[in-house]
């Protein structure tokens, strides 16, 4: 383990995330779609899980230099690919790993998926941790598997893991846990403390562990993240652990993901599980270069990053501190989200999703796509300019603040 060095007084090299995006040859879900969607070219979103800004220049630079070759066959892993990663793994966490335990997907879901139908039956228990990303569930039913939730404890927005409520969830049926390491939605960076804790449970129990770790890469200034598959032997031959350049360096359109597995008959079941839909075969090319370019070369693009999501989230709570303090929101110590509790505003979830959407004209995820714990909750996207999650905070205060009485002014 070590830690990721973004203190407060290193200087960000001169990225630039102030500049909104020109849109006019963009096609995305979170913007383009929404948009066609509301018919309403006027509307802000803070919605899907991408960045308002452009890639790192290293990414760009990589991605465009393929281009330039004009020639995208199916692609080689090369051994600067491999270096990439096992370097970023090590200089960040002080994890060591082999070349040989990468595997790679194109996407941490569709990594997921073979996963589930090689090490588990029809009918077989996976635990989860609901709020979570709404695919975790989806991903267990959909292969016919029973989604277990073991919800997280929620202290006046503070969360930490029910250990409690874990091991009673667990049956002779139970197989996987799904661990989302960080925590989307609520930010949470798993302590060493906390992961011994699920990984005594887990060894003891004989339930392999899926740790998605896609928000590693995107810690706030100071946190330090613990590789959950790092922390023993038998967690590293225990853990499939998943990774990709997607979050971190913007890049979820090129579809990539890594899978880190030391234990190679968890290996070979990977291997058989993609083979089914020939996944197995070739990749995507520029999937390998961005993410060879981004684990290689953008640390101070991230820490730079990470730093303007954390002004941006500091910016959300001073705004909601002073004109609507009823609303908790969690302090995040990764991810570029902002999870605002709702409820103590006492309006039914129909009243505020309308304001929301029709009102301000926004877009936000709902809380209750998260699973339990989600309701009455809203998750906002931090990584965008200021300027834009400033004009979305004014609008959303102006709908939100009358519910409590009061009259809302910029002030
Ligand atoms: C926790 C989590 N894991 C995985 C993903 C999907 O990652 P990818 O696009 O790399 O498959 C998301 C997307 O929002 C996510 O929130």
């Amino acid at each position: 383990m070590s830690k990721l060095l973004v203190g407060a007084d290193a200087t960000p090299a001169p990225y630039d995330f102030d500049t909104v995006l020109d849109r006019g040859n963009l096609s995305t879900l979170k913007w383009e779609m929404e948009i066609a969607r509301a018919n309403d070219p006027g509307l802000l979103s803070f919605g899907t899980a991408d960045m308002d800004f452009r890639s790192p220049p290293s990414v760009l630079k990589a991605v465009q230099s393929v281009a330039k070759e004009g020639h995208f066959g199916y692609p080689l892993k090369r051994p600067g690919y491999y270096e990439a990663i096992v370097g970023y793994l090590d200089r960040h966490f002080g994890w060591k790993v082999e070349k040989d335990w990468l595997e790679s997907g194109v996407g941490i879901y569709q990594s997921m998926h073979p996963v589930i139908t090689e090490l588990t039956e029809p009918g077989d228990e996976i635990i989860y941790q609901p709020p979570v990303h709404h695919v975790f569930a989806e991903i267990i039913e959909a292969n016919d598997r029973v989604a277990v939730p073991n919800q997280l404890l929620n202290r006046r927005g503070a969360y930490e893991m029910d250990f409690a409520g874990l091991e009673a969830a667990i049956t002779c049926r139970t197989k996987l846990l799904l661990l989302c390491s960080p925590h989307n939605p609520v930010g949470r960076v798993w302590t060493l403390g906390e992961l011994r804790l699920l990984a005594a449970i887990c060894e003891k129990r004989n339930i392999i562990v899926v740790s998605d770790e896609v928000y590693s890469g995107l810690l706030y200034p100071g946190s330090t993240f613990v590789a959950f598959a790092s922390l023993s032997q038998w967690t590293s031959m225990n853990t499939y652990t998943m990774i990709s350049p997607s979050k971190p360096f913007n890049l979820t359109g090129l579809k990539h993901s890594i899978v880190i597995a030391a234990n190679p008959a968890f290996r070979a079941a990977y291997r058989k599980g993609i083979a089914r839909t020939n996944l197995h075969y070739g990749t995507s090319i520029f999937g390998l270069a961005g993410a060879e370019a981004g684990y290689r070369d953008s640390d101070d693009w991230t820490n730079a990053l990470m730093q303007y999501v954390a002004r941006n989230f500091e910016y959300v709570r001073a705004q909601f501190g002073k004109h609507l303090p009823e609303v908790t929101l969690t302090v995040p110590e990764a991810t570029y989200f902002s999870w605002l509790d709702l409820a103590p505003l006492g309006a039914a979830k129909e009243r505020y999703q309308a304001l929301i959407e029709r009102a301000a004209r926004l877009v936000v995820t709902y809380g209750e796509s998260m699973g339990r714990g989600g309701e009455q909750h809203i998750r906002l996207n931090l990584a965008t300019p200021l300027s834009n999650l400033a004009a979305g905070v004014d609008r959303l205060l102006a709908v939100l603040v009358p519910l409590t009485g009061r009259d809302y002014s910029k002030g």
